[in-house]
């Protein structure tokens, strides 16, 4: 017989299946509880929760692992393109050749936005928030595509809405980019690839065709976006599939997700990293004094680029950027803020506060000096991690729409507020 857990509940016994993933990891299903025993559980921030089953990444916190459909991060970092890492995410399997060539194909068919997008885009106040414009960009896109909405599509149309998103990602991520500099947008090039078009969109001018960008910067991108394609259920893919599960459009679920993804803790803190170490390197870089301050309670400072809800050992992607960034600056000159963040993780390594909690830097740590070095302004740091988070999104969004046994996500709550009282009239009061 399987392996149960007994749980007793006012003074009854009762028992819940035990179930074992494929790499070992075991959960408790308590899917009967309520019914069962009237009671919910209270877990707050989902530390113990797990919200779904899922086929595409698994992660090992303890041991610092991280894979994809079976392979190792290190082992697609070092080998594959981002869109042979998207199709084996979206489809459970690397693409041959044939499917390969289709596929990218298929995404430089996508990648102009639609005009129209434009208007609105411009309507933007000047100096906002890359990440904000993205959201609602992305959000205003699924208009131009009002049949994508339908909740009820086929699997075709599915797979065309998730390539056109993909390919679209880069030339609005661009097109901001452009804005905030002032500067004409630098339409898609779809005789390069996907990384050197975003590039190209990016630092080419449209005085300028002939703009080549260096192979050592493109196959450091290619990386960047291998890392952060997914990481199972963040804070920014549960948005995505909360929102997804009560069957919105593919649109509004990214849109989210890009949202989530803004805020300082998730991220976010690749802007915040680097503007923590310009702040150290300005005041004198006293790195003492700033881990000191990370660990006093009475300062709202957290060393950002550190910690994380799942890993208690280094983040794989933490070692494999760190890596990155020497070859990166080899070709860029040396950054004098890898220095500080050397001295940063150094310090913070060898101090108690930092053991005892198992905090260790994640991938947010290093990503921004490359980011910098490659000649990107801070507020973009972010939007560079939406990029390939979106194929990740898509990817459990796949999963999502094919589950059977899905359900809209309705989380209980534990209720502490008033009881039971009548209204007053407005005079007596
Ligand atoms: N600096 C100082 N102390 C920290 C840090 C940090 N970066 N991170 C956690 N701690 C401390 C907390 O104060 C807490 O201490 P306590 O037990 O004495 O109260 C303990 O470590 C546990 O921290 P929690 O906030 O409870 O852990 P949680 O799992 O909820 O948070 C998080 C994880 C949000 C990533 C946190 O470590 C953090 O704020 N890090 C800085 C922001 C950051 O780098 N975010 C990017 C994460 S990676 C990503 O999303 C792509």
């Amino acid at each position: 017989m399987s392996e149960t857990a007994k749980i007793i509940v006012e003074g009854k016994e009762y028992e819940f299946p035990i179930i074992v993933g494929t790499e070992g990891e075991k959960a408790i299903d308590i899917s009967k509880l309520r019914d069962l025993t009237g009671h919910i559980t209270l877990d707050i921030g989902f530390k113990n929760t797990g919200s779904t089953k899922s086929d595409i990444t698994f992660l090992d916190g303890e041991e610092g692992i991280l894979h994809h459909r079976g392979y190792s991060i290190e082992d697609l970092a070092e080998h594959a393109s981002f869109l042979e890492v998207s199709y084996l995410l979206l489809y459970g399997k690397l693409p041959n050749a044939a499917e390969y060539e289709e596929f990218t194909s298929t995404i430089k068919e996508h990648t102009l936005a639609n005009e129209g997008l434009l208007a609105m885009f411009n309507s933007f106040p000047t100096g906002s928030h890359p990440m904000g414009q993205l959201s609602s960009m992305v959000a205003a896109l699924g208009l131009y595509y009002p049949k994508a909405l339908n909740p009820h599509r086929s699997e075709e149309a599915i797979n065309r809405t998730i390539l056109r998103l993909m390919a679209k990602m880069p030339t609005i991520c661009a097109m901001i980019y452009k804005k905030r500099n002032g500067h004409p947008t630098v339409y898609p090039k779809n005789s390069l690839d996907y990384v050197a078009n975003y590039l190209n969109m990016t630092f080419g001018q449209v005085t300028m065709p002939e703009y080549e960008p260096d192979p050592v910067l493109v196959s450091a991108m290619n990386k960047l976006l291998i890392l952060h394609a997914d990481h199972e259920q963040n804070c920014s893919t549960s948005t995505v599939r909360i929102v997804g599960s009560s069957q919105a459009n593919l649109y509004a679920t990214i849109s989210a997700g890009i949202s989530a993804l803004w805020g300082p803790l998730h991220g976010g803190a690749n802007q915040e990293v680097i503007e923590m170490l310009e702040k150290i390197h300005h005041d004198g870089g006293d790195v003492d004094k700033w881990v000191a301050k990370a660990k006093d309670k009475e300062d709202p400072f957290r060393l950002m680029g550190f910690g994380h809800r799942v890993y208690k050992n280094f983040d794989p992607r933490a070692v494999i950027i760190k890596k990155s960034a020497y070859e990166v600056f080899e070709v860029t000159g040396m950054n004098p803020l890898l220095e500080i963040a050397l001295k940063l993780e150094e310090t913070a390594l060898k101090d108690d506060y930092f053991i005892s909690r198992k905090l260790y830097p994640n991938v947010d740590f290093y990503s921004g000096l490359i980011y910098q070095a490659l000649g990107f302004p801070e507020e973009m740091f972010t939007v560079l991690f939406a990029i390939p988070r979106t194929v990740g999104w898509l990817a459990h969004m796949v999963e999502l729409l094919g589950d059977k046994e899905q359900k809209i996500s309705r989380p209980r709550q534990w209720y502490t507020g008033q009881d039971e009282r009548s209204y007053t009239d407005l005079q007596k009061r």
